[in-house]
């Protein structure tokens, strides 16, 4: 047996957003006409770019004696940047703004998910003449199951917290998918899956990026060493005869992407296709046409497609 294929995936389809230098243990990015600071653990490199164009709209200081796993920090923010602004990717509009979380409210490496779900989307409408069930669980701010909708999905958007929900109704409406077939659902993943599974309802894909630690909407615990095994379990069942696609994401722990893989190559034994998996990344601008571009790697990933 030959060992797994790891693959790097990236997007080049965006205009709004830009890996504008990297190293020195920071990623200098462009979110719109904004420009960020924020801490990257990975970038055990030197910057390519002189320090006076390491300037931005805001930065992230981590606390000093954060780790790995700890986000915890605060931002220094210019007067002149608003609260939120609109960006663009490919059709979809959506809002982008500083959280407590280091994070600007959505995930750039993502789009390469998108992309790659909407290929099986377009697919399995041409092979099936209907439109797909997508479930996505822990679907915080929403652009994932807004970009298979606009792609022609019928999307379950599942997260436990409210105010990540009421993000996704923001995003939907910038992008007028107010009439998409979308469902919201303020629920606890695993929860909202078992439920499914007694109600015999069927997904014909499932898209999940779940936390290391999480809560459901009425304290239920989630711990992704205990969880994620018995979960991907329950959402394999929940797939149907059709079902084209299963995408497992893992920002969450030091793992390899092989780990990500195995638990899907278990779960999905009885199912034919194909898995591949490796790391999410983003892709950095060049500095000039001689240099190489460098990738960021941002997560883990695992990803069945039945063809
Ligand atoms: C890493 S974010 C997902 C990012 C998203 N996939 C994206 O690309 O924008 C994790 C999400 O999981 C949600 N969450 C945490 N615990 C949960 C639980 N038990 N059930 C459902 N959602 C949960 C959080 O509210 C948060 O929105």
């Amino acid at each position: 047996m030959t060992a797994p294929q790891l693959t790097i995936v990236t997007s080049t389809d965006w205009h709004d957003y830009e890996l504008l230098d990297s190293g020195n243990l920071k990623k200098l990015e462009r979110f719109g006409e904004f420009r960020f600071i924020r801490p990257e653990p990975q970038a055990m490199w030197q910057p390519r770019l002189d320090s006076d164009a390491w300037v931005a709209d805001g930065m992230f200081r981590p606390d000093k004696n954060e780790t790995d796993n700890n986000d915890s920090g605060g931002w220094r923010l210019s007067k002149n940047l608003p609260d939120s602004w609109q960006m663009r990717y490919q059709d979809l509009r959506f809002l982008a703004r500083p959280t407590p979380f280091r994070h600007l409210g959505f995930f750039p490496e993502q789009a390469a998910h998108w992309n790659w779900c909407a290929d099986k989307i377009q697919h399995f409408q041409q092979k099936h003449d209907r439109r797909p069930r997508i479930l996505n669980l822990f679907a915080y701010s929403g652009l994932a199951s807004l970009h298979a909708a606009a792609t022609g999905a019928e999307v379950t958007h599942v997260d436990a917290s409210k105010k990540a929900i009421a993000q996704a109704f923001e995003n939907r409406d910038v992008c007028g998918l107010q009439h998409a077939p979308i469902r919201f659902i303020t629920d606890d993943a695993s929860g909202f899956v078992a439920r499914e599974l007694r109600r015999q309802r069927t997904y014909d894909g499932i898209i999940m990026d779940p936390p290391k630690y999480g809560r459901g909407p009425k304290g239920e615990t989630w711990r992704i060493e205990d969880d994620l095994r018995p979960l991907l379990q329950h959402t394999t069942d929940l797939l149907s005869q059709d079902a084209v696609f299963l995408l497992l994401t893992i920002y969450a722990i030091r793992a390899s992407s092989l780990a990500a893989h195995y638990a899907l190559e278990d779960t999905l034994k009885d199912r034919h296709g194909q898995i591949d998996s490796g790391e999410l990344a983003i892709e950095e601008t060049a500095l000039n046409e001689q240099t190489t571009r460098r990738y960021v790697s941002q997560a883990n990933f695992a990803r069945w497609a039945a063809y």
